[in-house]
C-alpha cells in the first residue's frame, strides 16, 4: 500500500504535499545521466566557454574588442566638467580645433568619446576659471596611491567596488592602473582584457623579484664558497620582463590593466616553493618593489588591486603593496562575522611576518620592520535600507570611523546590465528607467566621493610631510 502512494509523480499528484514527498526512485533514476569522470569537467568547462564567447562577442566592436560608449553634452556638463551647457557650447564654437562631438540626428544632442572629454577638460583647466576643480588633486613628486580591495568572503562586492572606483577615478581625470590578482579574472573581463597565460599577469613581476633576490643570494654564496642555486628557465625568462610587458590598454583611454587568468592560481603553489628555497626572500614586497622599480608608480595616479576571496600569497602581496585598504561587506550577520575573522587573519598573518623578520633584524642589529597602511576602511555594499538599517547602524556603532560613512546601495543597474559584464558608468543612461539610473549612479558616485576624500587626505598628509622634511 505504502509503495503504491510513493509511485505517484510529485509534480502531478498529491495536491498540498510539499514537493520532496512521494519521489519515486525509479522515475528519479530514469532522469539520471551516467556518472561523471574527470573528463566530464572538461566538457562542462567547454560548454561554459562557448556560452561565454557567445555572450562576450555581443556589444563588442569589429575587432572583437570592448568599446566604450559615448558621452553626451548633458552628461559631460552634469557629471564630468563643471560648466553650464550654454557656456560649454560657446567654448566649443569659439574653438573649432577642439572636439566638436557628433550627433545621431540633425541638430540632436552631441556625443563625445572619453578621449575627447579628457581633451576638453584639459582645455577648460588651462583656459577656464581657476577657482573651478577641473583636474583632480595630485601632489607633485609623490608616487601613485595603491588601493587594495580585499575580503576573504566571496561575493561581497570586491570586484564591483574596485571596478567602479577605477572608472570613477578615470572619469574624474586620474590615470588609473587596475591589477587583477584573482585567477577568476572577473576584473579582467570587465575591462575586456586578453590574457593567454600566467606570463601576461602579475606572475612574472613576482618571479623577477624572486629571481633578483636569488642572484644576490648567489653572490653571497659564491663569496662564502658555496654552490649557487641555479635559476630555472621560467625564472630566467622572468628576469627579462618588466611591468610594461604585462600592462595592457583597455577600452578606457586612461585605464590600463594587468590582467589575470586561471593560470595565475599557479602562483599560490610557486611562491611558497620559492620561499622555502630562499628563506630570506621578502615575498610580501615583491609587487610593490617591482612596480616601483619599473616606474609604474610615477606613470599612474591611482592603482586598484582586486584580490581573490582568500588570504593567499597573491592577496598578501596585494595587501602589503596597498596604501589604502578597502574591505567591502554586506550588512548581514554572516558577512559582518566573516569580515571580523578576516581582520583576525590579517592581524595574525602580518604579525607573524613582522615577528619573523624582526627576530632576525634584532639579532643582526638591523632596523625592525612594521607594516603600515595610510587608511583602512570597511565599506557596506549592496545595501538595502528597508531591510538592513538596524544591522548597518550596529556595524557603524562598533566599527566607528573604520566603516566608510557611505553605504553603497543595492542597484538593479549592476549584474543585470545587458549581456556583458559592465560597469554602470559604461551603461547608456537611455537604456534605463531614469529614476533607476539616477539612483544607481548616485550611490556609486557617493562611494567614489567617500574614497576620493580619503585619497586626497592621505596624499595631502604625505605632501605636508614632504614639505616639512624639505624645510
Ligand atoms: N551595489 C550592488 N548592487 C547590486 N548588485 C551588486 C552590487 N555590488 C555587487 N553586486 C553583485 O554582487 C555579486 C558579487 O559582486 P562581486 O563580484 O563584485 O563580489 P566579489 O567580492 O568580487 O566576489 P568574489 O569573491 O567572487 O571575487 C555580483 O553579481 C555583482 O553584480
Ligand atoms: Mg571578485
Amino acid at each position: 500500500m505504502a509503495r503504491e502512494t510513493q509511485k505517484k509523480d510529485p509534480s502531478r499528484g498529491a495536491a498540498g504535499l510539499p514537493p520532496y514527498f512521494n519521489i519515486d526512485p525509479d522515475s528519479a533514476l530514469s532522469d539520471l545521466d551516467a556518472p561523471t569522470s574527470t573528463g566530464g569537467f572538461a566538457d562542462i568547462a567547454e560548454a561554459c566557454a562557448r556560452g561565454r564567447a557567445d555572450l562576450s562577442s555581443r556589444g563588442m566592436n569589429e575587432e572583437g574588442r570592448k568599446a566604450l560608449r559615448l558621452f553626451s553634452t548633458w552628461e559631460i556638463t552634469r557629471y564630468l566638467i563643471p560648466v553650464a551647457q550654454a557656456h560649454f557650447r560657446r567654448v566649443l564654437k569659439a574653438n573649432p580645433e577642439l572636439p566638436q562631438g557628433r550627433s545621431e540626428t540633425e541638430g540632436g544632442a552631441k556625443w563625445f568619446t572619453l578621449d575627447e572629454v579628457l581633451r576638453l577638460r584639459a582645455h577648460f583647466a588651462a583656459q577656464g576659471s581657476k577657482t573651478k576643480d577641473y583636474q583632480p588633486y595630485r601632489p607633485e613628486g609623490l608616487p601613485a596611491k595603491m588601493v587594495a580591495v580585499a575580503n576573504f568572503k566571496g561575493g561581497v562586492g570586491k570586484t564591483s567596488t574596485a571596478a567602479h572606483l577605477a572608472m570613477s577615478a578615470a572619469l574624474d581625470g586620474y590615470k588609473v592602473l587596475v591589477i587583477d590578482l584573482d585567477s577568476q579574472g572577473s576584473m579582467t573581463s570587465i575591462f575586456g582584457g586578453r590574457v593567454e597565460d600566467e606570463w601576461q599577469t602579475a606572475f612574472p613581476l613576482l618571479a623577477r623579484h624572486y629571481g633578483d633576490h636569488l642572484r644576490l643570494e648567489n653572490q653571497r654564496r659564491l663569496d662564502r664558497g658555496d654552490a649557487p642555486q641555479p635559476l630555472d628557465d621560467s625564472l630566467s625568462a622572468a628576469m627579462e620582463m618588466t611591468a610594461a610587458d604585462v600592462i595592457q590598454p583597455t577600452h578606457w583611454p586612461n585605464i590600463d590593466l594587468i590582467g589575470a587568468q586561471l593560470n595565475l592560481y599557479w602562483a599560490e603553489f610557486q611562491i611558497p616553493v620559492w620561499r622555502m628555497a630562499a628563506r630570506s626572500w621578502k615575498l610580501w614586497d615583491a609587487l610593490t618593489e617591482r612596480l616601483e622599480a619599473d616606474g609604474v608608480l610615477d606613470q599612474y595616479d591611482v592603482i586598484f588591486i582586486d584580490t581573490p576571496p582568500a588570504l593567499g600569497y597573491l592577496t598578501i602581496n596585494g595587501l602589503s603593496a596597498a596604501d589604502i585598504l578597502l574591505v567591502p561587506m554586506g550588512a548581514s550577520f554572516l558577512e559582518f562575522d566573516s569580515t571580523g575573522r578576516f581582520f583576525d587573519m590579517l592581524h595574525s598573518t602580518f604579525a607573524s611576518i613582522e615577528e619573523g623578520e624582526n627576530l632576525a633584524a634584532r639579532a643582526l642589529g638591523r632596523p625592525e620592520i612594521a607594516f603600515e597602511w595610510d587608511a583602512v576602511r570597511t565599506v557596506i555594499t549592496r545595501y538595502d535600507s528597508a531591510q538592513q538599517g538596524e544591522l548597518a547602524a550596529l556595524m557603524q556603532a562598533y566599527l566607528g570611523p573604520t566603516l566608510s560613512p557611505h553605504r553603497q546601495d543595492y542597484t538593479a543597474l549592476i549584474g543585470q546590465a545587458g549581456e556583458q559584464v559592465n560597469g554602470i558608468y559604461e551603461a547608456d543612461y537611455r537604456d534605463f528607467n531614469r529614476e533607476t539610473y539616477a539612483r544607481g549612479r548616485e550611490t556609486f558616485d557617493a562611494t567614489y566621493a567617500a574614497f576620493k576624500r580619503l585619497l586626497l587626505a592621505v596624499w595631502r598628509r604625505d605632501e605636508l610631510q614632504m614639505q616639512r622634511a624639505a624645510q
